[in-house]
């Protein structure tokens, strides 16, 4: 018969020997498991004789309580080393710098944007959008252009049907704030600003892309004259280009305007101060003015349309748009804002 004496014995070397929980879980089914020594010891005990058995079996089951409690107590300790280790492995430095944030910047356009924005807001013009896809009355009829005019041709103007099209200039909105007046859903005296995407149907080169952006304007109010337009353009050249800037009107023909004229800006600090044009500008032509049941006695009005791409290619001497939408990081990067 095994001694239980010394199976203990052998149970509690193990327990001591058992350098994991797995190692001691082992132990336990080695011992005290369903087909343990332990279970194996007590089966025996039909085979003793009668006045023995309780004492043997007694002395079994303190056995096995001991054993279950030592397996207890090494199986507590064997879990605490275990954690320490794992809180060892999985230990994480704070001090260490984190992994560096790469921070994205607003587009150079939009950067030109948002400041062509805050300084007609603050000369007291509302921003107001219209469709890229637009209708032709709109882009072309609203604005008096004659029947047969070359903008008008598919060689210039992407069309989508014959009544719409991509729009070719900002100043496409004019006709839809004239029927919102007419409408009463705004009122004269007006000062309107949008900035637009435009399309245009033209051999792309380093000035000239197939979409750009224009900023357009508009202001109507009483005895509104050249002078008006010039000083808000002159505003607008000193904000954007800085206080030596100088700009220039030269008459040039737009079909809603009457005169119309270029419009160019010079700095010592750009280009070695050579005239570069902005845009186009002039005086809203009566005709229009009529066509949408405004005095044009008593109400008159400028109006502007200028390249935005223009505005980052002087101020940074950019020499080719086609770069601001191709999205190369390289050229982006270089103007963080
Ligand atoms: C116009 O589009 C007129 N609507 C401007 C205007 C508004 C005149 C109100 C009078 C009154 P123009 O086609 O010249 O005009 O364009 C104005 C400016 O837009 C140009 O000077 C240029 O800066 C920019 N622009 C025109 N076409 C392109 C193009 N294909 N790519 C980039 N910029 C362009």
């Amino acid at each position: 018969m095994t001694d239980v004496e010394a199976l203990e014995k052998a149970a509690v070397k193990e327990i001591a020997a058992a350098s994991s929980s797995a190692d001691l879980r082992e132990a336990e089914i080695k011992f005290l498991g369903k087909n343990g020594q332990f279970t194996s010891l007590q089966k025996q005990i039909g085979s003793l004789p009668a006045e023995e058995r309780k004492a043997f079996g007694q002395k079994v089951n303190d056995a096995k309580a001991r054993i279950q409690e030592l397996l207890n107590t090494r199986q507590e300790a064997l879990r605490a080393n275990e954690r320490e280790q794992q809180y060892e492995v999985e230990r994480i430095d704070v001090t260490l710098p984190g992994p560096r944030i790469r921070r994205g910047n607003e587009h150079v356009l939009q950067q030109a944007t948002d400041k062509i924005k805050s300084v007609f807001t603050a000369l007291g013009f509302q921003y107001m959008e219209s469709p890229d896809i637009e209708e032709f009355r709109y882009n072309f009829e609203a604005l008096n252009y004659p029947p047969n005019h070359p903008s008008m041709d598919d060689q210039d103007t992407f069309y989508i049907t014959d009544d719409l099209l991509l729009r070719t200039q900002g100043t496409a909105i004019q006709g839809r704030v004239y029927e919102m007046v007419q409408r009463g859903e705004m009122t004269l005296p007006l000062r309107v600003f949008t900035v637009a995407r435009c399309y245009r149907n033209e051999a792309v080169d380093r000035t000239h892309g197939h979409t750009f952006h224009q900023v357009d304007a508009f202001m109507i109010d009483e005895g509104i004259g050249m002078a008006d337009l010039k000083g808000t353009l002159g505003l607008f050249a000193h904000a954007m280009f800085g206080e030596e800037v100088k700009v220039r009107f030269r008459p040039d023909f737009f079909p809603f305007v009457e005169p119309g004229v270029d419009y160019a800006i010079s700095s010592p600090k750009l280009f070695g101060g050579r005239w570069l044009e902005l845009g186009g500008a002039g005086l809203i032509h009566p005709n229009i003015l009529e066509s949408y049941n405004i005095d044009s006695e008593r109400w008159t009005g400028f109006a502007f349309g200028l390249g935005v791409e223009r505005i980052p290619m002087l101020a940074y001497g950019v020499d080719d748009l086609r770069h601001f939408l191709e999205n190369d990081l390289r050229f982006l990067e270089q103007f963080p804002g």
